[in-house]
């Protein structure tokens, strides 16, 4: 392909530079478009724009790959650890063992909040959805570690304010469940690894002994590890354009996790639920939901299928089915919703208006069905999505910085009155 392609308006002919990545994908460089030619682009949803170029993520939609700097997320997910692949992501490599041990020490020593953040959550009713409790805690960062404002300190200063916010998230998300429960919090165990300190925290009670169960402790690190990081999602994409006005990373963070809140987004885990759970209840007849789904008159959505970037199979939804049978097995445990899941997915593969839009299960569509089997309730699934989804946030918003990304500050058509008077 050639290195730059050309444009013909009102007769003149311009020419625009094509950019290729390190894996052959090729994009024009309309930076000039509108001081060359007067026009801009325009793209609702951005389903055919680049927002920037990024080291940290590949996916291929057509051939459902996944990979996190260069490693298949396949083998991350059988080999490594939500710690080592949070490393990988926010500094780029591996670390070695060193490097994890003291990664690994840096944030079990920050696991602790300020207790004046117990009086922020003390002020939210027990009704309140945990993913705008989680957003508000993490913002109130900002006024614990005032420090953390200036996002051009020091690389110090940003290390530690990343170290802060891997450590307390896991705090914050347990908090956010106790304060739904009614049920008073519990500190971290220093003496716990990162998955089971959360669940200790999420699930022990001043009534009774708490061991971690193995089997939930390491599905929810896989779990973590599949939801890690995106590419340019909604929410990662709300990170970066938040970051790059250079606020905080802790207001880029909470941004990020109230555009993930959205059930066309990270949301979709709790909707999927909610909806195979209408289904058993109204009789598990599956194909009236799938007619419903194609019916443009009617606003229902199979919650969990299509995806903006997977034109084939999520490579994270056949793990997670995998697992989800595994879980289940392991715990003793037969969830009818799981059969209906199972149902409707074979129906929807065989549908040709599933198979003609390319709609295949996504990420969310098995994730609720392992949640609900460790107990977790439905609205604290899309706090599950945010915990796993914070070293991509970091990350993302990382490069950003690093790479002195501008303002972000899209352009419009405008469609609006033309100039009037007030008494015209
Ligand atoms: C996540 O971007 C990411 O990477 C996200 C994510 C991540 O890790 O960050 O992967 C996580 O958000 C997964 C997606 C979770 N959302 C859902 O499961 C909600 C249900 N799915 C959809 O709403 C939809 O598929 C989206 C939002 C995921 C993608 O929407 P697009 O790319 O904007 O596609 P579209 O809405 O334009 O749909 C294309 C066509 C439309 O029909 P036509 O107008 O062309 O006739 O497919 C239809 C849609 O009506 N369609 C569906 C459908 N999804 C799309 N029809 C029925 N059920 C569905 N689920």
């Amino acid at each position: 392909m050639s290195d730059q392609i050309e444009i013909i308006v009102n007769g003149s002919t311009h020419s625009f530079p094509l950019i290729t990545g390190s894996e052959n994908e090729s994009a024009i460089d309309i930076s000039k478009l509108r001081a060359q030619t007067g026009l801009i682009t325009i793209d609702p949803g951005f389903k055919n724009t680049g927002s920037t170029k990024s080291a940290i993520t590949f996916l291929d939609g057509e051939k459902g790959i996944l990979r996190y700097r260069g490693y298949a997320i396949e083998e991350l997910a059988e080999r490594s650890s939500f710690l080592e692949v949070s490393y990988l992501l926010i500094f780029g490599k591996l670390p070695s063992e060193q490097e994890f041990k003291v990664f690994t020490k840096e944030i079990t020593n920050h696991t602790l909040v300020h207790e004046d953040i117990k009086t922020i959550l003390d002020g939210f009713p027990s009704n309140a959805h945990p993913m705008g409790v989680l957003s508000s805690l993490v913002c109130s960062l900002t006024a614990f570690y005032p420090a953390s404002l200036d996002p051009n300190r020091s690389a110090e200063a940003v290390n530690l304010s990343i170290l802060r916010i891997l450590a307390k998230m896991p705090t914050f998300a347990a908090w956010a469940y106790k304060n739904k429960m009614g049920h008073p919090v519990n500190y971290p165990d220093n003496r716990l690894d990162y998955c089971g300190n959360f669940l200790k925290m999420m699930f022990s009670l001043p009534t009774e002994d708490f061991e971690v169960d193995p089997v939930i402790s390491e599905a929810l690190d896989k779990l973590l590890i599949l939801h890690a990081d995106h590419e340019q999602n909604c929410s990662a994409s709300t990170v970066r354009i938040v970051g790059s006005s250079q606020a905080s990373l802790y207001a880029s963070i909470s941004a990020g996790i109230n555009a993930l809140w959205g059930p066309l987004h990270g949301g979709a885990n709790q909707a999927v639920i909610e909806m195979l759970e209408n289904i058993r209840k109204d009789g598990g007849d599956t194909q009236k939901y799938l007619n419903k789904a194609k019916d443009k008159q009617d606003p229902f959505r199979l919650m969990g299928f299509g995806h903006r970037v997977y034109k084939n199979f999520d490579p994270r939804a056949k793990i997670i089915k995998k697992a989800a049978d595994q879980v289940l097995e392991k715990l003793g445990i037969q969830d009818p919703v799981l059969d209906i899941a199972k149902k409707l997915e074979d129906a929807a593969l065989n549908d040709p208006y599933f198979i003609e839009k390319k709609l295949y299960p996504n990420v969310d569509f098995y994730s609720g069905i392992i949640y609900r089997a460790m107990g977790i309730p439905t609205e604290m699934f899309t706090v599950m999505f945010a915990l796993g989804r914070l070293p991509g946030w970091i990350a993302q918003w990382k490069e950003m910085r690093e790479n002195n990304e501008p303002i972000g500050r899209p352009r419009q058509i405008y469609t609006g009155k033309n100039l009037r008077k007030i008494d015209g």
